[in-house]
C-alpha cells in the first residue's frame, strides 16, 4: 500500500461578513445618539433567522463563553460542543470535530467522555489530546499532516472561551480594558461551590439589557435595594467588546445578601463597598462582589429561550455559600418573570421599540454594540 500524501495545511475557511437579516430602517432607533435612542426592533428578539445569524455571527464567529475550565475539565477530558470539540490536557485546546479520514464527528455533540485519546468510532483513527494524529489502523499515512484542525481557545481567569469560526480577532483585543476592572477579584483561584441552571422564556439580549439597569429595581427587587441603592454607581466607557459599570452598597452592608453580611471569606484584593457589573460579549455576565464572584453564562436555544447557568465563586476556604445563592436566586427569580413578561410584549404585532430612560445609559451601550455588529459583524473585531 502507497504512503497517502497531503501537500499543504489548509487554512480555516474565511466567511464574507454578511449584516443581520434586520431591515435597516428598523435598526435605525437603536443606532441613534443616547437620548434619542430606542430599543431594538421586534425581529431581533423574535425572529428565526435573526436567531441564527447571531449564532454564526454573534456565537460562533466571536469568543463564546463555555464555563470553567476546572469544572468542565471535572466532567471528562473530552467534550463535543456544536460543531467543536475541546480537550484538557496540559491545557484547554478546541478542534473542529471531524475526524482527518472521512470526516465522522469523534464526538456527538453535547457529550463527553474520559479516555487518554480521542478515538473516532467509524474506522478507529485515534488522536492525542493536542489535536496529533495517534494512530490509523492499517492506513500508511504521513501522521504529521493529519491532525485534528486545531480553533482558538483561550482560559482567561478559568474561564474557558472558544472561538469556533476561526475568524475573530484576538481574544484581548476582544478583551479590551476588562482585564484590569477583574483581575482584582483574582477569579482563577476561586471555586464555583454552587450553579443553578434557569431556563427561561426570553430572548438573550432581553436578558442581557435587564442586567445592565438598576431602573426597575424598587419595583421589583425590594431585598436588592435593601443593601444596594437603585441609583448608585457609574458605568465605564473603556475598550473592548462588553459593557458595565459599579454599584455601591449601603453603609451597614459589606455585600450583596438578605442581611448584608458577608457569611463567607473576602477576596484579599477586591475592591470593597461596591459591586461590579460587567456584561462581555456575547454570552458572560459577571458580578464582582467584595466576598465572590456570580456569574450568569447565556446559552440561547432559540429567539424566544435562553439557558442560564448561574455560578457562585468563593474563596476555596469559604464554607457558607446560601448567604449568596439564595438572596441572588430569589432576586434571579424575580429578573426572569420581568424578562419573561417583556419577551410577551415585543412578541405583540403592534409592538414598537420604546426610548431608554437616563439612567439606562449602560443599556444603550449594549443595544448600540448590539446594533453595530448587526451592521457591521467585523465591527466587533475592532472594539
Ligand atoms: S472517518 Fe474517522 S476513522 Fe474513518
Ligand atoms: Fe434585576
Amino acid at each position: 500500500m502507497s504512503s497517502w500524501t497531503f501537500p499543504t495545511e489548509s487554512p480555516v475557511r474565511n466567511t464574507v461578513q454578511v449584516t443581520a437579516p434586520i431591515d435597516p430602517t428598523e435598526l435605525a432607533g437603536a443606532l441613534r445618539p443616547f437620548g434619542e435612542s430606542t430599543m431594538l426592533p421586534a425581529s431581533a428578539y423574535t425572529s428565526a433567522e435573526v436567531f441564527a445569524w447571531e449564532q454564526r455571527h454573534f456565537f460562533t464567529g466571536s469568543w463564546d463563553c463555555l464555563g470553567r475550565v476546572e469544572d468542565l475539565a471535572a466532567q471528562g477530558n473530552q467534550h463535543a460542543f456544536n460543531g467543536y470539540l475541546v480537550t484538557f490536557a496540559d491545557k484547554p485546546r478546541a478542534f473542529a470535530n471531524f475526524c482527518r479520514h472521512r470526516a465522522h464527528e469523534l464526538l456527538p455533540t453535547g457529550t463527553a467522555c474520559d479516555r487518554p485519546a480521542l478515538v473516532c468510532p467509524y474506522h478507529g483513527w485515534s488522536y492525542e489530546l493536542d489535536g496529533a494524529l495517534k494512530a490509523a489502523p492499517r492506513a500508511e499515512i504521513s501522521k504529521d499532516h493529519f491532525g485534528l484542525i486545531e480553533l482558538p481557545a483561550v482560559d482567561w481567569h478559568g474561564w474557558l472561551f472558544v472561538n469556533a469560526s476561526g475568524d475573530a480577532g484576538p481574544f484581548s483585543a476582544h478583551l479590551g480594558d476588562l482585564d484590569r476592572l477583574v483581575a482584582p477579584y483574582a477569579p482563577e483561584r476561586l471555586e464555583t461551590k454552587v450553579t443553578h441552571t434557569y431556563e427561561i422564556a426570553a430572548n438573550w439580549k432581553i436578558l442581557a439589557e435587564n442586567y445592565h439597569e438598576c431602573y426597575h429595581c424598587p419595583l421589583i427587587h425590594p431585598e436588592l435595594c435593601a443593601v444596594s441603592p437603585p441609583t448608585s454607581g457609574n458605568n465605564w466607557h473603556e475598550m473592548g467588546n462588553w459593557v458595565g459599570g459599579s454599584m455601591d452598597l449601603r453603609e451597614h452592608a459589606e455585600t450583596m445578601s438578605y442581611d448584608g453580611k458577608s457569611h463567607g471569606v473576602m477576596l484579599p484584593n477586591a475592591p470593597q463597598k461596591t459591586v461590579r457589573y460587567v456584561g462581555l460579549f456575547p454570552n458572560l455576565l459577571l458580578s464582582l462582589h467584595p466576598d465572590y464572584v456570580m456569574t450568569h453564562r447565556m446559552t440561547p436555544v432559540s429567539a424566544e429561550r435562553t439557558i442560564v447557568e448561574c455560578s457562585w465563586l468563593f474563596d476555596p476556604e469559604a464554607v457558607s455559600t446560601g448567604y449568596a445563592v439564595d438572596f441572588w436566586d430569589l432576586v434571579n427569580k424575580q429578573d426572569w418573570a420581568a424578562c419573561e413578561s417583556v419577551q410577551r410584549g415585543v412578541s405583540s404585532p403592534h409592538y414598537r421599540p420604546g426610548p431608554l430612560a437616563p439612567n439606562e445609559n449602560a443599556v444603550y451601550d449594549w443595544i448600540s454594540l448590539i446594533s453595530r455588529g448587526y451592521r457591521t459583524p467585523a465591527s466587533l473585531r475592532l472594539l
